[in-house]
């Protein structure tokens, strides 16, 4: 499948960051948004609350952009969201079972907010925190330096975690994010962003029909609480091989024990890779009737793809259009769930003295 950046040309646009005040918690902490707009008529707004990224405008052929990811217009609506839209995710991504493990010989209990599971860092995770941001302009690219201090013990957590993460935008239509940690004691740490997409548009519709291809040969089968079994089984001949460009909606309603106990795909892909650690191709996704397209790489050896079964059509979004059942996907790059208690899968344990790094890239694309 060829693709192509969005032309700049088509898309005249004044490129640059717009800075402005977005609210006050209800616990008094002002908040501020970003809007980033590059010379490849991409341009997102990016929040100090949870560093969520609120809106992600990409042109299709004819240079019209629409809103791609799924959000909320108001604070309030962001500080109530259960969903965790758009937001930064961490001290640990997903789940980690009965919120238990334990790490040189001592025990841990987390924060027990998902069925009695840990889920996305626990009921305060880095998604309500208000992020220290700097904007920055590196040549063309268009970016923001967001950090946060995790304290010890924060939702059971060991360590005092200084987090940056940092979203670049260039004039090619990539939104690069680079997550980087250290701390002081060993802990945990599996950072992620955790943008809903609708490639057709935010409130168009559901994604069923939007075109998926993963770069994973093997995935994470889970039970009925959605924490992986350890087992690293292969897609071949299940509904979860998209090694080849599948809708997302062919056979999302087979009889399938693992699409019936996660109300649909709620998995993790494990990544093939020559070289740990290795920028690669993970995913690339298409909505056919637009062409627009985003390629996602990533130096982590996992990708959650999660339909969102738990959108209900209950809570309103932006311009009042409520959040229908699988109305967007999301496809979180990470390490595998429960890893702290899998001593198979790759680590996610943080070590003083070291650096936590990962990147993923988001190419905005318009398909041939
Ligand atoms: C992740 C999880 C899902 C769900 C959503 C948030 O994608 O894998 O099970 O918890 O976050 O609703």
């Amino acid at each position: 499948m060829s693709s192509r950046s969005p032309d700049p040309n088509r898309t005249a646009s004044t490129s640059g960051i717009r800075r402005e005040p977005f609210g006050t918690t209800a616990d008094g902490r002002a908040v501020e948004r970003f809007t980033l707009a590059s010379a490849s008529g991409v341009t997102i707004s990016v929040l100090s609350f949870g560093g969520v990224i609120q809106s992600i405008l990409v042109p299709d052929r004819s240079g019209k952009p629409v809103d791609v990811t799924l959000g909320y217009d108001t604070l309030a609506e962001y500080e109530k969201d259960k969903s965790y839209l758009g937001a930064l995710v961490g001290r640990y991504a997903n789940r980690i079972r009965a919120g238990r493990f334990s790490l040189d010989g001592r025990d841990f209990t987390l924060a027990q907010n998902a069925g009695g599971n840990h889920l996305h860092g626990g009921t305060r995770g880095f998604n309500k925190a208000v992020w220290t941001v700097e904007p920055f302009e590196d040549g063309d690219d268009l970016g923001l330096a967001l950090q946060h201090v995790s304290p010890d013990g924060d939702e059971g957590y060991p360590g005092t975690l200084r987090v940056r993460v940092t979203y670049r935008l260039t004039t090619n239509g990539e939104l690069a994010i680079d997550f980087s940690a250290t701390t002081d004691a060993a802990t945990p740490v599996n950072l992620t962003q955790h943008a809903y997409f609708n490639l057709a548009g935010s409130g168009s519709g559901d994604i069923l029909g939007h075109v998926l291809e993963l770069n994973a040969s093997r995935f994470t089968p889970v039970d009925a609480t959605l924490i992986p079994t350890g087992e690293l089984r292969s897609v071949r001949g299940t509904p979860f091989d998209f090694s080849t460009p599948e809708t997302v909606g062919a056979r999302i309603g087979e009889d399938d024990e693992q699409l019936r106990l996660a109300g649909g795909y709620d998995h993790t892909f494990v990544l093939d890779r020559s070289a740990a650690n290795e920028l690669a191709l993970a995913a690339r996704l298409t909505d056919p009737t637009s062409r627009r397209g985003i390629d996602i790489y990533t130096t982590e050896p996992g990708i959650q793809f999660y339909t969102g079964n738990f959108l209900d059509g209950t809570v309103m979004g932006k311009g009042g259009v409520p959040h229908r059942y699988r109305s967007g996907l999301a496809l979180e790059t990470q390490h595998f769930p429960n890893s702290p208690n899998e001593p198979a899968f790759p680590s996610t344990i943080l070590h003083p003295g070291t650096e936590h790094r990962s990147r993923t890239v988001y190419h905005f694309v318009v398909r041939d």
